[in-house]
C-alpha cells in the first residue's frame, strides 16, 4: 500500500484507508464514519463552488486541505496536500476557531482551477467573455481587458488535476464533437480548437488565453493571480508579451489603480474562487468602488449557483449597485442535492453589456441548458435592463 506524508510533520496517509468523517456546519459536527483516532475528515456543509474536505489532526492542531475523498467521504484516494477542489476556507477557519486552533494553521489559497478547467461553468463564462470582447472590437479605439482572478492561463486536460474530476467531460467535452452548434458556441469551440490543432481535445485555454485571441494591437491586458504556482505559469506565458502585465497580487484591490483606463474603454472579468464567504462582500465593494471610478466600464462577474444565501443573493446585490444597464445569465446543469452540497450551475452578471449580447444569450442559453443539463436538470435564465 502506497504511503505518502500529507504534511511534513503530520502522520502519513495510506491509500484506501478508511477515515472518520464528519458532517460540518456551524452548529453540527458529527462523525459519519469510522476511523483512526488521531485524525478526521471534516466535510463542510457550507461547501462553496465544489465538494471539499479538510483533514483535521487534533493532536497536531492542524487542518490540511484534502483531495480525492470519495463522494461518501469514506476513503483516502490520495494524500496530496492543499490542492483541493475549492475547499471551504471559511468553514475550516470557523471550525478551527471552534476547537481553539489558531486559524493561521488553516492553509490558504487551496483552489486550483486545473481541477475544473473546461467544465460547464467555464463554458458559460467563456462564451459570455468572447461575446463581450468581440463586440468591444467593433470600435477601433483600444480598450483594456483586466482579469482580476486570471488562473494559470491554460490547462492540459491529460494532467492529473484535470483528470481527477474530469469536469471538462460535462462541459467542453459535450460540445466538442457536435455539428449543430449555434453561432456563439461554434465560435467558442472554434477558438478552443485553435489550441488543439491535431483535433483532439487536450488543452483548455483559460480566460487570459481566450482574451488574447480577440485582443488587437491597440488593446491591453492586465492579469492578477494570487496563487504562486498559477502565477508562475501565467507569468511564463504572458509576462514578456507586449501590451500585457501580470501581477502576483490581490485582484479585488488591484483594479483600483487601473481604473479608469487611459483609453476610457475597458472590460473587467471578476472570477473569484469564492473560497471565503467574505469573497461575496469583497466582490460587491470592489465593484462599487470600480463603478465609482469608471462608470462606463464593462464588468463581467462569474458566480457559482449554490444552495447558499450568499450565492442566491449575489445577483440582487449586483443589481442594487444601480448600473444603468446589465444582463444576468444563469445556466443550471444539475438538480439541487438533498444534502445542500454541490454546484448546480453558474451565472454571469454583466454590467454595461455591449449591444446585441443579451439577444445572443437569449438564443444560446436554452440550447446550452438542453445539451449540458444532467438528467434533464438543465435550465437557463437571461434577464436584463437596457438603458
Ligand atoms: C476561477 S479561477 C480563475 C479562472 C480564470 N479566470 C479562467 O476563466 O480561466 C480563480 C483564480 O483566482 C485566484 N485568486 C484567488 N483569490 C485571489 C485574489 N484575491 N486575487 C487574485 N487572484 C486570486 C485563484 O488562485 C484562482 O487561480
Amino acid at each position: 500500500m502506497e504511503r505518502r506524508p500529507l504534511v511534513a510533520n503530520g502522520p502519513a496517509f495510506s491509500r484506501g484507508q478508511p477515515l472518520k468523517t464528519f458532517d460540518f456546519s456551524p452548529r453540527i459536527f458529527r462523525p459519519v464514519g469510522s476511523s483512526k483516532r488521531d485524525r478526521a475528515v471534516v466535510r463542510c456543509r457550507r461547501s462553496h463552488r465544489h465538494c471539499s474536505a479538510w483533514v483535521w489532526y487534533p493532536r497536531q492542531n492542524l487542518f490540511v486541505a484534502e483531495i480525492g475523498i470519495s463522494a461518501t467521504g469514506g476513503q483516502v484516494l490520495d494524500g496530496t496536500p492543499c490542492v483541493g477542489a475549492r475547499p471551504c476556507r471559511a468553514g475550516a477557519r470557523a471550525h478551527a476557531l471552534q476547537f481553539g486552533i489558531p486559524p493561521s494553521n488553516v492553509p490558504m489559497l487551496a483552489y486550483r482551477h486545473a481541477f475544473h478547467a473546461g467544465n460547464a461553468a467555464d463554458v458559460l463564462k467563456h462564451i459570455v467573455l468572447l461575446g463581450v470582447l468581440e463586440r468591444m472590437g467593433a470600435k477601433d479605439k483600444g480598450y483594456w481587458y483586466i482579469d482580476t482572478h486570471a488562473g494559470a492561463g491554460s490547462y492540459r486536460l491529460s494532467e492529473r488535476m484535470a483528470q481527477r474530476l474530469a469536469e471538462y467531460q460535462t462541459g467542453i467535452g459535450l460540445l466538442w464533437g457536435r455539428k449543430d452548434l449555434p453561432p456563439p458556441v461554434a465560435d467558442y469551440v472554434r477558438r478552443i480548437r485553435e489550441f488543439n490543432a491535431d483535433g483532439d481535445l487536450r488543452t483548455y485555454p483559460g480566460s487570459p488565453a481566450l482574451a488574447s485571441m480577440v485582443l488587437r494591437p491597440q488593446d491591453r491586458m492586465r492579469l492578477f493571480e494570487l496563487h504562486t504556482t498559477d502565477f508562475r505559469a501565467l507569468n511564463a506565458t504572458w509576462g514578456q508579451q507586449p501590451n500585457v502585465e501580470v501581477r502576483n497580487s490581490d485582484g479585488f484591490s488591484g483594479i483600483k489603480a487601473l481604473l479608469p483606463p487611459p483609453t476610457r474603454r475597458g472590460v473587467v472579468l471578476v472570477d473569484p474562487s469564492y473560497e471565503l464567504d467574505s469573497d461575496y462582500g469583497q466582490l460587491v465593494s470592489a465593484l462599487r468602488d470600480a463603478i465609482a471610478r469608471f462608470a462606463t466600464g464593462v464588468y463581467c462577474v462569474w458566480y457559482p449557483q449554490l444552495q447558499s444565501l450568499e450565492s442566491i443573493r449575489l445577483p440582487k446585490r449586483l443589481k442594487a449597485l444601480a448600473p444603468s444597464s446589465w444582463i444576468h445569465a444563469q445556466l443550471t446543469t444539475s438538480a439541487p442535492r438533498a444534502d445542500g452540497y454541490g454546484l448546480m450551475g453558474s451565472g454571469m452578471f454583466i454590467i454595461n453589456p455591449p449591444f446585441g449580447l443579451q439577444r445572443s444569450l437569449e438564443t444560446v442559453l436554452p440550447w446550452l441548458a438542453r445539451v449540458l443539463g444532467q438528467e434533464g436538470a438543465g435550465k437557463s435564465v437571461v434577464e436584463g435592463l437596457a438603458p
